[in-house]
């Protein structure tokens, strides 16, 4: 017999116990709309077949487009110098979290920042003068990392997004943030700010004398307006259960927001590298949107997992709130469909289907 399963976590598991729920979760048998991604054996034997390990030099085109199924302080000395357009570094936070059966540790600062500086002043070294780098962070980690960044980059942003994630801490404010920052190699670098702008619903809109819409449009799907995206980006929603792009990884971050970093920082044929693929968010993205990858990661069912989303997205190239050639706002669903619709019958994917937030509440 099928058992339901909560959609949530239990109020009694505290937070860091997520992953062990998920692991619980992908044990049984799961709610029957739950979109989770889940490999069978064959396709966890197929995929392994494709990852990727080396032990000695390699040259950019020997490794494009795959999964390196290794430890990265293995791998990082023999990949190519000036190799890449783009990097995404998603890093294990300074947080004691479990990564499947690997553990990384809570440190003190200084210690994260000399673990930091074993990898980080390497990604130099692989990006072209012209490239860019975008790095991962918590409120805990995000100082030393800018500290790192620093000595090695120009530093060109912080950029906080909301997790919208996570029950409220009692003694202390729920933490529903998360940085990412913005360096490059040089002052001479790709940045494409007409390619990520948002639709944002009008909430006040205002008619000039002549009654006609101000800074906004009076759409088939309501009234809009197209703006620039800031470094605050509220738009967001990390993948849950109800969305196809949802696998059992721990920290997987949403396709949505690796979209408007690349789509702003690199060209369709631009390279692409992640030192810390997880699931194959940056992967699959860059897939998705026309660019080569490489990704290292350690862990081998996450790496299957990351195969296994690279397969789909040769069929189904759907970024959920990216349609149209802009960022939708969170739960606008029904007018993202329509706006899809009418420039193309034929393209509203099932991941369309399900929208951002209000299922996951
Ligand atoms: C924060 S997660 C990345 C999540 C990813 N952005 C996604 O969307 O799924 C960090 C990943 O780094 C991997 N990792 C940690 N240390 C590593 C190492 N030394 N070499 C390779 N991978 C490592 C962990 O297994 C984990 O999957």
């Amino acid at each position: 017999m099928r058992s339901e399963l909560p959609n949530s976590m239990p109020p009694e598991l505290e937070k860091d116990d997520e992953t062990v729920y998920k692991t619980l979760m992908a044990e049984r048998r799961r709610a029957p709309r739950n979109r989770t991604l889940v490999l069978s054996d064959s396709d966890r034997e197929r995929c392994a077949q494709a990852l990727r390990r080396i032990d000695s030099p390699v040259s950019l085109e020997e490794i494009l487009d795959s999964t390196i199924c290794q430890d990265l302080f293995v791998v990082l000395p023999l990949l190519p110098s000036g190799a890449f357009d783009l990097i995404v570094a998603d890093p294990p936070y300074n947080l004691t979290k479990a990564f499947n059966g690997t553990t990384f540790k809570q440190t003190d600062l200084d210690q994260y920042e000399t673990w930091l500086s074993a990898w980080l002043p390497e990604m130099h070294r692989l990006l072209k003068p012209t490239g860019s780098i975008y790095v991962c962070a918590d409120w805990r980690s995000s100082t030393a990392i800018h500290r790192v960044l620093l000595q090695y980059f120009v530093v060109r942003n912080r950029i906080s997004w909301e997790r919208e994630k996570g029950r409220g801490a009692k003694t202390n404010w729920k933490n529903n943030m998360e940085d990412i920052w913005f360096a490059t190699s040089s002052n001479d670098y790709t940045f494409h700010v007409d390619d990520v702008k948002l639709k944002r619903r009008v909430i006040a809109p205002y008619t000039d004398g002549d009654g006609q819409p101000k800074d906004w449009e009076d759409t088939e799907e309501g009234k809009y307006r197209i703006t620039h995206p800031s470094n605050i980006w509220t738009d967001l929603t990390v993948p849950f259960w109800s969305m196809p792009e949802n696998t059992d990884h721990p920290t997987q971050k949403p396709e949505k927001l690796l979209a408007r970093i690349v789509l702003a920082s690199s060209n369709p044929g631009d390279m692409i590298f992640d030192p810390f693929l997880g699931s194959g968010t940056t992967s699959v993205v860059a897939k998705k949107l026309q660019r080569h990858y490489v990704g290292v990661e350690a862990d081998r069912d996450f790496c299957c997992l990351a195969q296994r989303r690279l397969e789909l997205a040769a069929t189904d190239q759907s970024i959920q709130g990216y349609a149209g050639g802009v960022f939708w706002d969170r739960n606008t669903l029904a007018d993202q469909s329509s706006s899809r619709r009418r420039d193309c019958p034929s393209c509203v994917s099932h991941a369309a289907l399900f929208d951002d937030l209000q299922i996951a509440r």
